[in-house]
């Protein structure tokens, strides 16, 4: 039996599996530039983030209805109710699809088919976190907020994903301010592949009460004690930080130093379809590849309910 575990850091979006994707290029009349599944998976060779991103975005063309972002989370669910996650807390990116058309409603009344039946169908309950692209405007983000207004109650909190270098987290300070009046729990993706500078700059600026990879925490002494006296979670990706080449080999991965200086560190997949791995994958490969033994694994499950946002919303936020 897999260890029970919550997952913090999950890009429905990255969920896609080239067999689901070809699927529902067929279901909805999207062509795709690749001959089949294997052709697909041939392209999953990246140089860093932006290769990524672009294949991200590319395949998300074949997302059209509410149907097929509940089967897209369904799917998600039952591969990770089958690796032990108990609980997901599920990014999804609005302004991607908003620009091609397809509306925040249909992108969470859709989510919200699935997620709203998960506790029963897969055991795994949900919370749904929307985030910001960072390359996009401010005013962008401001507007998606407005658009999620109607939503609020089936939005936990907000992120700030996409290409990182050249888009520090001040630009969304407004943003930020704004979803926190809402009630709102606030995360950013920062330390990836910027500067841990970012880092800093999401919990003073943003007021982020967990960190999305914070990697790169570990060339500033400084930030490090500070996340460790804070108590500042950090939701690392190892497979993904391979497959997107923020660290060498899985075996030169900092976790293990992470965990001894003290970091609250949870375990987390990303974006499991493209890097080859969901949660209970990325605990295998970290057992294996870097020697976790049984109370690290168990300290990393722990983090993981630590760090969840699992107190009542609704009570929280007055409504
Ligand atoms: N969007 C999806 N996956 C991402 C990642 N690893 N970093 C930034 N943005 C993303
Ligand atoms: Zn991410």
């Amino acid at each position: 039996m897999p260890v029970p575990k919550a997952e913090l850091h999950l890009h429905i979006e990255g969920t896609l599996e080239p067999e689901l994707a070809f699927a529902l290029a067929a279901r909805n009349g999207v062509d795709l530039p690749y001959a089949d599944t294997d052709a697909l998976r041939e392209a999953y060779r990246f140089q860093d983030l932006q290769s990524f991103l672009n294949l991200y975005y590319e395949l998300m063309a074949v997302l059209r209805t509410e149907r097929d972002f509940e089967d897209l989370a369904d799917a998600y669910l039952a591969r990770a109710a089958a690796q032990g996650v108990r609980h997901a807390e599920i990014f999804f990116d609005p302004q991607a699809h908003t620009a091609r058309g397809v509306g925040m409603n249909t992108v969470v009344d859709g989510l919200w088919r699935a997620l709203g039946r998960s506790e029963e169908t897969h055991g795994v309950s949900t919370r749904l976190i929307m985030c910001f692209l960072r390359d996009e405007s401010a005013e962008s983000a401001l507007a998606t907020l407005d658009a999620a207004e109607p939503h609020l109650d089936r939005i936990t909190g907000v992120g700030l994903d996409s290409a990182e270098v050249g888009h520090p987290p001040a630009k969304f300070r407004e943003v930020y301010e704004a979803a926190a009046a809402l009630g709102l729990r606030r995360v950013a993706h920062a330390g990836e592949e910027g500067p841990p500078e970012y880092i800093t700059e999401a919990l003073d600026v943003l007021g982020v009460e967990r960190v999305d990879h914070g990697l790169r925490c570990v060339e500033d002494p400084a930030l490090v004690a500070r996340l460790v006296r804070d108590r500042i979670p950090l939701t690392l990706c190892p497979l993904s930080n391979v497959r997107l080449r923020a660290v060498d080999t899985l075996a030169a991965h900092p976790l293990p130093a992470m965990l001894d200086a003290g970091l609250l560190c949870t375990v987390n997949s990303d974006d499991p379809a493209y890097f080859g791995g969901y949660a209970g994958d990325n605990f295998d490969a970290v057992r294996d590849t870097l020697g976790l033994g049984p109370e690290r694994l168990r300290e990393l499950a722990r983090n993981s309910f630590l760090a969840a946002f699992l107190d009542d919303d609704e009570e929280r936020r007055g409504r």
